[in-house]
């Protein structure tokens, strides 16, 4: 299945690539879980036990509601505008003000109605060529599988470090999707910065579970990550407004070799 939400950074075309490499494993971690477009598109039954974690409390928010009160959510969304008025009113809201429901709308809105699904600074998008990502009708319908889908799997509100002390073993399979080097800010000021990515590589050097880390490829991370097997892999995405799909390389790096499935 699909993940419930367009995500900046998301991986929905990557994921194929990347699934085939997953090795056996008993818990499935996400880390920096977004969107989490891996945990939708691979098989459930894979993993004993999944967890996913993000720092952002507005999106963990989200799934914890979704997961829990799927019912309240959608009524609430039975009396919301699609509106540019509707979209700066919930802008303004301040989050810690509200309740987990209201906070879980207004992130969902925020990020369906806003252009490119930025998390920082979000401005209302319209277009002459496409209806709006929020189709209240459609909402309770996308929801419930996501409702279902979430039911045994943990959701997780840490920084990425607090993550591995707690839930490495021999038998964890972690899924490490930070944001892009160059890109550090993007996702919030102060959860995440360049130095992040030696403290992430020293982590990943004392873990005895395994990992996948994807990330761009800049000649930085390739030699900051020279112990570990990295590959290379092409992906696309389209630039915010552009029509046309970019191609890029990204690196999948590993520490150990995949038998692809
Ligand atoms: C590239 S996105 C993940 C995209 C995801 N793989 C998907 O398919 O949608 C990176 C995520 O890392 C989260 N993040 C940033 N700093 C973090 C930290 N210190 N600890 C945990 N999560 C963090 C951001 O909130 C963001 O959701």
């Amino acid at each position: 299945m699909n993940s419930f939400l367009a995500y900046m950074g998301g991986k929905s075309l990557l994921a194929r690539k990347i699934i085939p490499k997953i090795p056996e494993h008993k818990c499935y971690v996400e880390v920096f879980a977004g969107a989490a477009w891996l945990l939708f598109k691979k098989e459930e039954n894979v993993s004993d036990v999944e967890i996913i974690n993000d720092i952002n409390l507005d999106l963990i928010t989200l799934y914890r509601v979704v997961k829990h009160h799927l019912e309240e959510f959608i009524r609430y969304f039975k009396w919301v505008l699609v509106s540019r008025d509707e979209f700066y009113r919930f802008r303004k809201e301040v989050p810690e003000s509200l309740t987990d429901i209201q906070r879980a709308v207004r992130f969902y809105y925020l990020l369906k109605l806003g252009y490119a699904a930025r998390i920082k600074d979000p401005s209302f998008s319209i277009a002459t060529t496409s209806k709006p990502r929020l189709n209240l009708l459609r909402t309770e319908e996308e929801l419930s599988a996501v409702h279902l889908r979430l039911a045994r799997v943990y959701i997780e509100h840490r920084s990425y470090a607090e993550v591995f002390a707690r839930f490495d073993k021999p038998d964890t399979f972690f899924y490490i999707d930070p944001p892009y080097y160059g890109c550090e800010d993007y996702y919030g000021e102060g959860i995440f910065d360049r130095d992040d990515f030696m403290k992430l590589r020293d982590i990943l050097a004392s873990i005895s579970g395994k990992f996948i880390l994807s990330i761009n490829d800049v000649d930085h991370i390739r030699d900051l990550f020279r112990g570990f097997r990295i590959e290379t892999v092409e992906t696309s995405y389209s630039a915010a407004g552009a029509n046309k799909k970019k191609h890029v390389n990204e690196l999948l790096i590993m520490n150990y070799e995949p038998v692809e499935s």
